[in-house]
């Protein structure tokens, strides 16, 4: 998508601005968001680059697997951390709630730490690392089991340059040393049937292309997660869909396979990283028993107002606020960049639909 992703491609900016207009309303009229930040009340953004850190202190091992040192943020306890993630994450919505339960998990703050990575230096990855990302990936739940999706790994130079022409020419995908083209596989099933003899004929209904999507998506994040907790940089690829055609071609894709996301990993440049990116409020995105729609709008209303702080400490040329710019992408056909023709293409691709 390259129009409205374009504008997130930052490089490095100060977020001293940002994080100065947090701490205002953070600390001024809510008080503390939540409990942990007391502990550094008189610091309370301190200069460790807290959007860099990858690794939460507490975890055991020492380097990344290039043999770097783990990045890790010295004289801070786990609380802390979370709880400054958890302000960077929601600005100052976030959820107040005792940290203490929390304080030496190491998977929260990864999680917690995820951003985009669009800068990624000239280095090989680890020997291994595609086998480690995709046994993460394969270890995602699946539907029935059916494990619906595969991935097609490109490292090859010329044939990620044609796969980043198709896919919005993001420079960011030729440039990282491994791009993983995650695709919805009903292909592997037909042959299964095949093998037995059985019509496969559910093979036709929305529902397993709905399956096979939700499995590639569960199987891509879980890639993701890995990947950054080995301290590399993701980012997915949506323009994947852009060309599925051409796409299909270049990769061999067989009938019943068909390119959904990509995501390209490689080690971030370290002085151009984006930074951690807020999300919408928990009230109204997060329900309790049933749905909210006042504490859905209202939450976009605070959202609003987080965002325009962000674009504007990001110095991002984004006009008006989050539901402007979502509103925008999504107002009508032509912002689908050529994926409005995707029901059409996914029949010629052997996708039933029924
Ligand atoms: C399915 C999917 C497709 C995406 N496609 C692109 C893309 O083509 N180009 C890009 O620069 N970012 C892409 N992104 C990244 C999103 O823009 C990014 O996740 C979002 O702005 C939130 O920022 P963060 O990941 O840094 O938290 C994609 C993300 C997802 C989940």
């Amino acid at each position: 998508m390259p129009t409205v992703q374009g504008t997130e491609d930052l490089g490095a900016k100060p977020l001293s601005t940002f994080l100065t207009s947090l701490r205002r309303r953070a600390f001024s009229s809510l008080g503390f968001p939540i409990r942990g930040l007391q502990s550094v009340a008189s610091n309370p953004w301190p200069s460790v680059d807290l959007f860099r850190c990858r690794t939460p202190p507490s975890q055991p091992h020492s380097s990344t697997p290039n043999g770097n040192p783990t990045p890790s943020l010295p004289c801070w306890n786990g609380m802390t951390e979370l709880s400054q993630l958890l302000t960077v994450r929601y600005g100052p919505d976030a959820p107040q709630v005792s940290l203490d339960a929390f304080a030496e998990n190491t998977t929260l703050p990864l999680l917690l730490s995820h951003k985009s990575v669009r800068h990624f230096q000239p280095k090989p990855l680890p020997a291994g690392t595609l086998e480690m990302l995709g046994a993460a990936a394969q270890s995602a739940a699946s539907s029935s089991n059916l494990q619906v999706w595969s991935v097609i790994a490109i490292q090859d130079t010329d044939r990620k340059a044609e796969a980043a022409a198709l896919c919005g020419d993001q420079d960011f995908i030729r440039q990282a040393p491994l791009f993983l083209v995650f695709c919805a596989d009903l292909a592997r099933l037909t042959s299964a049937s095949e093998r037995e003899n059985l019509p496969g004929v559910a093979l036709d209904y929305t529902e397993m292309f709905l399956t096979a999507a939700i499995d590639t998506a569960l199987a891509g994040q879980n890639a993701a997660v890995a990947a950054e907790g080995l301290g590399l940089g993701i980012c997915y690829v949506g323009s994947a869909r852009n060309h599925p055609r051409e796409l299909a071609a270049l990769l061999g894709l067989p009938q019943r396979v068909i390119a959904l996301f990509g995501m390209a990993i490689g080690w971030p440049v370290e002085n151009q990283t984006t930074t951690i990116k807020p999300r919408l409020p928990q009230p109204g995105m997060i329900h309790h028993e049933t749905y909210h729609v006042a504490a859905r709008d209202m939450g976009i209303t605070k959202y609003n107002a987080t965002m325009r702080g962000f674009y504007d400490a990001q110095k991002m040329n984004v006009e008006g606020d989050w539901s402007k710019h979502s509103a925008k992408r999504i107002a009508g056909p032509e912002s689908l960049m050529g994926r409005e023709t995707l029901r059409e293409i996914l029949e010629e691709r052997g996708f039933g639909l029924k």
